[in-house]
C-alpha cells in the first residue's frame, strides 16, 4: 500500500496536461486544453484537460479523472500500478518490500506477461550482443544488412538461440512461469515437451505507446522459402496486433513534431527510416491497415502519408489504405515507391537529404495517386474514366466533414475535366443513400443503453453540431444518483470556503457553510443513500466538518480509493450542470457561487423530494401487495404513510417552485 503523502507528492508531480500529452496531442483552448479522446473514436476533439483543477474529461464518452486515472485507463494498469508507473516517470521513490514468489504470483497475468516480455527482451539483446552464437549468427546478419549498431540499440534488437529450449530453459530457471512463457507465445507447449517458438530467429520487439515491450516479430536467416520469413508473437491479453503499430513508441514524438507519420509496411523499413534520419514513421508490421491502428496515429496528428512497396500487392494495400484513413478524418498522401524497391532498400540507395527531398516531391494526395494509377493506359476510355471518378468519387464521400470534401470536388473536377456540379451530385447520392443505410441499422439495433452513433453530416449541412449536444443523459444506476451527485458536486465546491446566509427560525440572517447546511439538512431527515460510494463520500465529508485544514477538491481527487477520485473528477468535471442552472432576474447567472443562498437550500429540496417520491413509489406497490392479500393492517398503515409522505412531497415541490419563480 502507498503512503497519502507518497501519492500527493505523485500527484503533484504528475502534472496533467504532460502526462496526457504524453499520449494525446494537446491544443490551448482557453484554460483548458483540448485535444482527440484516446478512449473512443471522435471526429471533433471533445477531450478535454484542466491543468488548474489537474484532470481530464471527454465529453464524447464520458471518461474522466485525475492523472493516475489517465494511466490507469490508458496502460490498462490498476491504481497502484499506474501510481508506480508515474513514480518511475517523476522519480519518485516507492518503498517497497522485496518481492515474494506469492506476490510475484499474484500480479495479475497481463502484468505477469509483459514482465516476461521484457526479461525476454533483455535476454535476447544480450544474446545477440554478448554470445557467440548471437554475433557469429545475428549481428552479422544484421550489419550486412547495413543496420546500424545505434538502430540495433535503439530498437533493443535480440537473437534467440537455435536449438529447442535454451531461451525457455533459461526462463524457467529464472522463476518465470510457463503459463506466461505460454501465454505470450513464447514458448510452445505440447503435452509433455516445450520449444522456443522464435529460436534461431533475429528478434523485433514490439513496444505498446507507453514503452513496455508486448510481443516480438522473429526473422529467419534461411532462405529456404519452406520457413516464414517472420514468426509473430500470437494474439494474448497483451497483445491486439490490429491496434498497435511497429514503432510508436519511438516514433510518437517526431509525429508529434512534424505533425506528420510516415506509414510504411515491414520492421525493416522502419530501421531504415530511422538510419536514414526520419523518425516519424511505424508500421502496420503484416496486419492489413485497421481503423484502431489509425486511431493510434491520430492521436499525435492528422497528417499521414503511405509508403509502400510500389508491387502489386503495395498498391491493392495502399488503396484500402486510402479510404481507411479518410473515413477517420486524417489527411492522407500517398508515395508509390519505384516497382521492387521497398522503404528499406530505397533509402538505402541515397543520402537521408536525397531521401527527404524525394519523398517530398513525390508525395501525392489520394486524388492524384488514384488517377495516376488508373489512368495510365485510359486516358482516352471514356468507360474507363468514368470508372475512374466514380471511384475517386466514392472516396471523397468517405471523408467525414465537408469542407475537406468539396476541396478534394475542385481538385478532383479540374483533373478529370468534369464539372464540378456533377461531382457534388454524385457524392451527395453516395452520402444519402450511406445514411439511410445507417438510420436502418440504428432503427435495428436500438438499444435503450446505448449512445446512437451519430450519422455522417450531410453535405450541405453545418459543422458538426456541439459535441455535448449529442451525448444522451446517461440512465440513473440507483434511486436518487442525479440528486445526490449533485448534492455532493456542491459540496465539493464549496464546503467549507463559501459561507452563504439563510434565514433562522425568527427569520434573522444567519451565515452557515455549505458543508454544515448541506449535512446537517441530511442529518435532520435521516437521509441515506442507497449507494454505499455516497454514503462513503458523506461520511468523509461529516469527518472533516470542523477541519479548519479540510480542502474538500484536492482531498477527494486524490483520494487513494480510486472510486472515490473518479467520482469528485467526474463531478468536478461536469460543466454543463452549472451552466444552465440559474436564472435570477430573467439573465443566466454564470457564477453560481454567487447564488449559493438559493441554489444550496434547492439542490438539497429537490435531493428530499426525489427521496419522498422513491418512498411513494415503494409504498405504492407495496399497498397493492397489502390489497391483494386482505392484509387490512398493513394496508392501513401504508395508507397512512402514504397520505403523510403526499403531504411532505406537495410541501416540498410547493417551495420548490417558489425558489424557481426568483
Ligand atoms: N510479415 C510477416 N510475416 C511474413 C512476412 C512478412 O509478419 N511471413 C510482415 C513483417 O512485419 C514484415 C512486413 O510484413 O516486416 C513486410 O513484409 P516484407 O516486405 O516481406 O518484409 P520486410 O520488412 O521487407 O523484411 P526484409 O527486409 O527482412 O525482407
Ligand atoms: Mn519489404
Amino acid at each position: 500500500m502507498i503512503d497519502q503523502a507518497t501519492i500527493d507528492r505523485i500527484i503533484d508531480a504528475a502534472e496533467i496536461s504532460e502526462v496526457v500529452g504524453e499520449f494525446v496531442t494537446l491544443k490551448r483552448r482557453g484554460v483548458n486544453m483540448i485535444g482527440n479522446c484516446p478512449f473512443h473514436n471522435e471526429k471533433t476533439p471533445s477531450f478535454t484537460v484542466s491543468p488548474s483543477k489537474g484532470i481530464f474529461k471527454c465529453f464524447g464518452c464520458g471518461k474522466g479523472g485525475n492523472s493516475v486515472n489517465f494511466i490507469m485507463e490508458h496502460e490498462s494498469l490498476s491504481y497502484p500500478e499506474a501510481l508506480k508507473w508515474l513514480a518511475k516517470k517523476y522519480h519518485i521513490d516507492i518503498k517497497e518490500e522485496e518481492e515474494s514468489p506469492e506476490q510475484k504470483q499474484q500480479k495479475d497475468d497481463r502484468e505477469s506477461m509483459m514482465i516476461v516480455s521484457a526479461w525476454a527482451q533483455k535476454y535476447f539483446s544480450r544474446y545477440l550482443l554478448e554470445e557467440d552464437e548471437g554475433r557469429t549468427v545475428g549481428l552479422s546478419y544484421i550489419r550486412e544488412r547495413g543496420i546500424r549498431d545505434e538502430i540495433v540499440k535503439k530498437f533493443e534488437l535480440g537473437f534467440c538461440p537455435e536449438g529447442k529450449d535454451a531461451f525457455t530453459r533459461q526462463a524457467l530457471k529464472q522463476g518465470y512461469k510457463t503459463e506466461f512463457l505460454e501465454s505470450t507465445g513464447l514458448t510452445i507447449r505440447r503435452d509433455d515437451w516445450v520449444r522456443d517458438r522464435f529460436a534461431g530467429r533475429v528478434m523485433f520487439p514490439i513496444h505498446n505507446v507507453a514503452g513496455r515491450v508486448i510481443a516480438f516479430g522473429g526473422r529467419t536467416l534461411k532462405a529456404d522459402k519452406n520457413t516464414a520469413k517472420y514468426l509473430n508473437s500470437p494474439e494474448s491479453d497483451i497483445y491486439h496486433k490490429s491496434r498497435v503499430l511497429y514503432g510508436i513508441y519511438q516514433a510518437k514524438r517526431e509525429i508529434i513534431r512534424h505533425d506528420k507519420c510516415y506509414l510504411v509496411e515491414g520492421y525493416t523499413d522502419v530501421l531504415s527510416m530511422h538510419q536514414a534520419g526520419i523518425e516519424n514513421v511505424v508500421a502496420s508490421s503484416g496486419t492489413a491497415l485497421t481503423h484502431d491502428q489509425i486511431r493510434l496515429i491520430k492521436r499525435f496528428t492528422p497528417n499521414i502519408t503511405i509508403i509502400y512497396d510500389g508491387d502489386a500487392a503495395g498498391i491493392k494495400a495502399s488503396l484500402r489504405g486510402i479510404d481507411l484513413v479518410l473515413e477517420e478524418g486524417v489527411n492522407v498522401k500517398v508515395l508509390l515507391l519505384p516497382d521492387g524497391e521497398d522503404p528499406d532498400s530505397f533509402s538505402r540507395a541515397m543520402s537521408s537529404s536525397q531521401l527527404t527531398a524525394y519523398i517530398e516531391e513525390n508525395e501525392t494526395d489520394f486524388i492524384r495517386f488514384k488517377t495516376k494509377l488508373l489512368m495510365a493506359g485510359a486516358a482516352n476510355d471514356p468507360i474507363e474514366k468514368a470508372r475512374l471518378v466514380n471511384d475517386i468519387v466514392r472516396s471523397i464521400a468517405i471523408v467525414p466533414d465537408a469542407i475537406t470534401r468539396s476541396i478534394y470536388i475542385q481538385d478532383c473536377s479540374r483533373l478529370m475535366d468534369v464539372q464540378e456540379e456533377v461531382l457534388y451530385e454524385q457524392v451527395r447520392k453516395i452520402i444519402q443513400k450511406q445514411t439511410e443505410e445507417l438510420q436502418k441499422k440504428n432503427y435495428r439495433d436500438r438499444n435503450y443503453n446505448q449512445q446512437q452513433e451519430p450519422g455522417p453530416d450531410f453535405f450541405f449541412d453545418e459543422p458538426a453540431a456541439a459535441v455535448t449536444k449529442s451525448v444522451a443523459p446517461p440512465k440513473p444506476k440507483y434511486t436518487c444518483e442525479i440528486e445526490e451527485r449533485e448534492i455532493i458536486r456542491i459540496m465539493l465546491k464549496y464546503f467549507n470556503d463559501e459561507v452563504f446566509e439563510i434565514e433562522d427560525e425568527n427569520g434573522d440572517p444567519l451565515a452557515i457553510s455549505v458543508g454544515q447546511y448541506v449535512l446537517e439538512e441530511l442529518d435532520n431527515d435521516g437521509l441515506v443513500s442507497d449507494n454505499e460510494l455516497i454514503n462513503r463520500v458523506l461520511d468523509l465529508f461529516a469527518e472533516n466538518l470542523d477541519n479548519p485544514d479540510f480542502k474538500a477538491q484536492p482531498f477527494f481527487i486524490r483520494n487513494s480509493d480510486p472510486q472515490i477520485s473518479q467520482l469528485a473528477t467526474d463531478l468536478l468535471a461536469d460543466k454543463y450542470i452549472e451552466s444552465k442552472r440559474w436564472k435570477k432576474g430573467g439573465a443566466f447567472v454564470e457564477e453560481e457561487h454567487e447564488i449559493l443562498d438559493l441554489l444550496v437550500p434547492k439542490i438539497v429540496q429537490e435531493y428530499k423530494l426525489s427521496k419522498v417520491r422513491a418512498l411513494l413509489r415503494g409504498l405504492e406497490s407495496q399497498i397493492q401487495e397489502a390489497g391483494k392479500t386482505d392484509n387490512w393492517e398493513a394496508l392501513m398503515e401504508h395508507q397512512n404513510q402514504y397520505i403523510n409522505l403526499k403531504k411532505v412531497a406537495k410541501n416540498l415541490s410547493e417551495q420548490l417552485g417558489n425558489r424557481t419563480i426568483l
